[in-house]
């Protein structure tokens, strides 16, 4: 709008100019006249472009307003579970799961799997698989169409999503880190987390060395949300969290998921 406003003015200015020239110069009105429609002219097309520009603004709002409601309007997760996983040994169990995410497009097929407690297993497929969806059902992101996910043999529906999710720690491909201290990036996990907790966190995941070895240990700026990481160094980061949150929880299980195929 602004730039079309614009040429408007310019060419209100050039038409008073050519007619405020031809009639001074017949003698019908003086220059006085025609400097003077001049700021009538701005004048009246001020408030013009203001609106123009205020259009502009409530175009941005409405399409951030989009946003905000499509967000409102998403259906409220099922809150019905109450079990708390309090004496959880963690032993998952998929039995004959059926998942599409759109209707018609099926991801999962019958799929049945058990993970004893303390079993390290690895899913391996193709990209776009469904690997990560399986992670996906295991936290209730989303809801099995018809099987069923049983930790310790209680149905995950029957567990309060926030003792669910409590009690799990997940690592996925793409990392989250903040402009901010490795330390700080960590506690994210947990806030009041002692220095041996942390660094037993880090011995843990591996990254030990790797922090020691950066340019100012764990007080390292990562700038850019860790672009001066590599991607490894960024999902160890990512894996010693999850390590900082479960400690002293009885029951862990740690799914993680790497830039390859394995789950
Ligand atoms: N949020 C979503 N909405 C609709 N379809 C999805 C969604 N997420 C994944 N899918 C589809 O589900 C299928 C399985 O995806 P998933 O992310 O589980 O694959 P994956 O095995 O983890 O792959 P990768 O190895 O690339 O991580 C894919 O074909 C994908 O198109
Ligand atoms: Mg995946």
């Amino acid at each position: 709008m602004l730039p079309f406003m614009n040429i408007i003015n310019n060419i209100s200015f050039v038409i008073i100019a050519a007619f405020g020239g031809y009639f001074a110069i017949k003698g019908v009105i003086s220059i006085g006249v025609i400097s003077a429609f001049i700021v009538y002219a701005k004048q009246f097309g001020r408030p013009i472009d203001e609106m123009a520009q205020i259009y502009g603004q409530i175009q941005t709002a409405i399409a951030g307003a989009e946003r905000v409601f499509a967000v409102m309007d998403e259906p409220l997760e099922d809150k019905s579970g109450s079990e708390n996983m309090e004496q959880s040994e963690g032993t998952i169990i998929f039995d004959h799961v059926n998942f599409s995410y759109e209707p018609g497009k099926q991801v999962l097929y019958d799929f049945c799997l058990e993970v004893k407690n303390g079993h390290k297993i690895a899913l391996v497929g193709s990209t776009g698989s469904g690997k990560t969806t399986v992670v996906n059902l295991l936290m209730r992101f989303y809801d099995v169409d018809s099987g069923s996910i049983l930790i310790d043999g209680t149905n995950i529906k029957n567990i309060a999503c926030d003792a669910l999710r409590r009690n799990t720690a997940i690592v996925l491909q793409d990392t989250v880190l903040f402009t901010d201290t490795v330390e700080n990036n960590l506690r994210y996990s947990k806030e009041n987390a002692t220095q041996e907790e942390i660094e037993e966190a880090m011995k843990r995941s591996n990254c030990y060395h790797m922090v020691r070895h950066l340019s100012k240990g764990l007080q390292t700026v990562l700038s850019g949300a860790g672009q001066n990481l590599s991607q490894g160094q960024r999902q160890l980061l990512s894996i010693a969290r999850a390590f900082l949150a479960k400690q002293g929880i009885y029951y862990q299980l740690y799914m993680t998921q790497f830039a390859g195929n394995a789950t």
